[in-house]
């Protein structure tokens, strides 16, 4: 709301909500919310019965980066129909249903099925007397570099123009890492550098760079994310079994594991690609460790109106934290 969107076009996401977040809500005029239990349904009548509900239903993908099914969503067979009873049975809002197939979907499938659910429910909804108007399809679609969304598209659109053809629907999408995957590149410093030996022969190189799991690659343990490092050595440069740490004293703190590189050295660089979902925003200050200061840089070319005398180099400093 700080950056001047409309409450009405905000949609409370999460299905279960402590008592003072939908107080607060109420106060804001957020009304929009997914509800997926009898308990939350409760819970809205006492605290923010004027509320318009939508009820979040489970559809999982068959391969997702980070399924969400197992925390959120009801059965839409089983459970469905005896909510969307419940929550005409206290009087309650009911307004459209939502799913989210799981983060990074790898069964585009899983959305015409879901698409599909959701038909049936509006159907049952409307023979007890409520009108459906949102079909929230959550997120769940590709933004690497090399990805693209065609094929999920194509799905969801076929499903929606079969199923859902009334311009009365009003159809959205909540993307997440769609937009911000591949955001930024990541460049990080080596600090400090170990060899391993395994009876006196080298084994490996460990490097310990200036950011970590703590920081921006709590994808590695959140997102399940694989990160890819390269560098800015000449491609023919011989590759060594190399390691990167992060710089906290935790052992769980690992970048990569088993990765081959040129042999680097203190204060070189190790650049990542599509850094952005799930990096930087859930990097906590492990230790004592502050997050990772920010600093923006950009490519000259993509600033063709900057001041020439600004800076004499290809990559230009934008603004730091
Ligand atoms: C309710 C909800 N909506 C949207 C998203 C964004 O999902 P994605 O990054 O897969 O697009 C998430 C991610 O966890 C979520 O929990």
């Amino acid at each position: 709301m700080s950056f001047g969107v409309a409450p009405q076009s905000i949609i409370y996401a999460n299905p279960t909500k402590p008592k003072s977040h939908l107080e607060y809500a109420a106060e804001m005029n957020v009304s929009v919310m997914t509800v997926d239990s009898d308990f939350e349904l409760h819970k809205i009548k006492a605290h923010y019965p004027h509320a318009n509900l939508v009820l979040r239903i489970r559809c999982d993908a068959k391969v997702a980066q980070c399924p969400l099914g197992e925390k959120y969503g009801c059965n839409p067979d089983t459970d469905g129909k005896d909510l969307i009873e419940l929550a005409k049975s206290l009087g309650l809002n009911m307004i459209g249903i939502s799913f989210h197939v799981g983060s990074g979907c790898m069964d585009p499938s899983a959305y015409a099925k879901a698409i599909q659910a959701s038909r049936k429910l509006f159907d049952f909804a409307k023979i007890i007397g409520y009108n459906f108007t949102l079909l929230d399809i959550g997120g769940g679609f590709p933004g690497d570099r090399d990805t693209d969304i065609k094929e999920i598209a194509s799905i969801v659109n076929h499903n929606v123009d079969l199923l859902f053809p009334s311009p009365d629907v009003t159809i959205i999408a909540e993307p997440g890492r769609f937009y911000v995957s591949s955001a930024y590149t990541l460049a990080c410093q080596v600090h400090s550098k170990r060899v391993v030996r395994q009876n006196g022969k080298f084994d490996s190189v460990m490097y310990y760079i200036n950011d970590g799991v703590y920081g921006s690659f709590n994808c590695n343990l959140y997102d399940h994310k694989i990160v890819h490092p390269t560098t800015l050595k000449s491609a023919d440069e011989e590759l060594f079994k190399s390691s990167i740490w992060g710089p906290t004293c935790d052992a769980l703190d690992q970048v990569c594991e088993n990765v081959s590189l040129p042999r680097l050295n203190i204060d070189d660089f190790i650049i990542f690609e599509d850094m952005g979902a799930y990096t930087i925003p859930i990097a906590s200050p492990f230790n004592g460790f502050p997050l990772p200061r920010i600093e923006y840089y950009v490519q000259r070319k993509h600033l063709e109106d900057i001041n020439a005398t600004t800076a004499s180099h290809e990559y230009i400093l934008l603004r730091g934290n």
